[in-house]
């Protein structure tokens, strides 16, 4: 059992475990291979209304979740494990974040809502602040769940040796090779005929030229990256 726990800091727990109660992270979430907590901010409110939210200092449109609320929630859930808060203004989400929240004992997950968190609360708690794309989204719900998901499939026993990390895109800095199952002909297209061959060698070759080939069309500041770690490779330690 890995033991990672994941605490989310929101103000719809409902929303909670949502599609991550499905398919591989949960028969993960029932074989009690991670756990979930979802803690509604609202309950740290100490007003008669609970309000969590206020006018923006400055002036401007919308409404600021206040730094007393996130932080008397945050205070509930913080205990070592590493703090993030989902927000468009943080590092872009990678799988190296993924592989390596997927080394830890678990994260608490920081949900904003509105305009956002006062950022007094988000530089108090020492939270990292990450982005999962250059849009903007109404809540860090969705974010979340799409963090978690990285995650929970990297965690000891998740995933099946049929469903192997190992090959899959960014695990080797490339984007991964096209797949094919049967018809070998479908419609009149043919399956590439060196997967049909049996010969390892060649289908590794393929897979890796495939792989090599639709990284530089594709996403040519991966390519760049690795074809100058494949220049000049780290030296082992
Ligand atoms: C409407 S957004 C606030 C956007 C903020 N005013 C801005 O322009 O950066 C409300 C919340 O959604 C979440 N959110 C929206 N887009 C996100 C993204 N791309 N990555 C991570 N979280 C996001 C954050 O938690 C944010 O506090």
């Amino acid at each position: 059992m890995s033991g990672f726990r994941a605490t989310i800091l929101t103000l719809f727990p409902a929303m909670f475990p949502g599609p991550l109660g499905h398919s591989l992270a949960g028969r993960a979430l029932a074989a009690g291979l991670w756990l979930l907590e979802a803690q509604d901010i609202r309950a740290s409110a100490t007003d008669r209304n609970r309000t969590v939210d206020d006018t923006p200092f400055g002036g401007g449109a919308g409404m600021v979740m206040r730094p007393d609320v996130v932080a008397a929630a945050l205070a509930q859930a913080q205990d070592g494990r590493p703090t993030i808060y989902l927000t468009p203004r943080g590092r872009r989400f990678a799988q190296a974040d993924a592989a390596r929240l997927a080394a830890s004992s678990g994260v608490v997950l920081l949900c904003g809502r509105y305009e956002g968190i006062d950022q007094r609360a988000i530089e108090a708690s020492g939270a990292e602040e990450i982005s999962v794309g250059d849009y903007v989204l109404s809540g860090g719900e969705l974010p979340a769940m799409v963090l978690l998901d990285a995650v929970i499939r990297l965690l000891p026993g998740v995933m099946g040796a049929a469903e192997s990390a190992i090959e899959e895109s960014f695990s080797a800095g490339l984007l991964e090779y096209p797949h094919y199952t049967r018809p070998a002909d479908w419609c009149g297209r043919a399956v590439p005929p060196v997967l049909l061959s049996g010969n390892h060698a060649a289908i590794a070759a393929w897979r890796q030229a495939e792989a090599e080939r639709v990284t530089r069309e594709r996403r040519p500041d991966m390519w760049a990256a690795y074809s100058a770690a494949i220049a000049s490779p780290a030296p082992v330690p």
